[in-house]
């Protein structure tokens, strides 16, 4: 059976526990303090934490704009995945998009992180294009959307 997250949106306070999060998950591309606080003020209620046993297990940020929304970024705790952590924050980002008006939302994966792209293709994202050197280390990342 799988475990039960709860979703609710990123406060103030838990920006310790995001970041302990995403230095375990991205190495070089870790987003720093600052650009959290950045995504605090202009996400809205799209910075959303995953819960378990009063514990945030993963953050998901997005940002609307018009009829468009990027989906920044999605991560888990390495001992939290596989649980349905990603999907219940995706699924809950995607009700408040559709709240918006919102009608696509885009990503950006690296080529070569084969578990993100399961992720997005299990949640019927589709290659729009790639992206040559999109990241800071030169690699390649695939343009993706789907319909909100
Ligand atoms: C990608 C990530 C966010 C998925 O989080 P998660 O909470 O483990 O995902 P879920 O448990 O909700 O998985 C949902 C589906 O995604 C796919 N999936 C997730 N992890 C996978 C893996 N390691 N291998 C293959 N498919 C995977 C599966 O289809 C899964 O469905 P299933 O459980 O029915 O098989 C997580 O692996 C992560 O934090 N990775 C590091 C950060 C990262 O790369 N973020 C994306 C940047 S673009």
């Amino acid at each position: 059976m799988p475990a039960q997250f709860a979703v609710r949106k990123i406060r103030p306070a838990d920006l310790d526990r995001v970041l302990e999060i995403e230095r375990a998950s991205f190495s070089v591309d870790a987003y720093d303090r600052n650009l959290f606080a950045e995504h605090l003020d202009a996400s809205g209620d799209l910075f959303l934490a995953a819960e378990r046993a009063g514990s945030i297990r993963g953050y998901l940020i997005a940002r609307a704009r018009g009829r468009r929304a990027e989906l920044v970024s999605v991560a888990v705790d390495p001992a939290a995945r596989g649980a349905g952590a990603a999907s219940a924050m995706l699924e809950s980002a995607l009700r408040r998009l559709r709240a918006r008006g919102v009608k696509r939302l885009f990503l950006t994966v690296k080529t070569t992180n084969l578990e993100a792209r399961a992720f997005y293709a299990k949640y019927s994202f589709r290659c729009v294009r790639r992206a040559p050197r999109y990241y800071e280390d030169g690699s390649d990342g695939w343009r993706m959307a789907r319909k909100v």
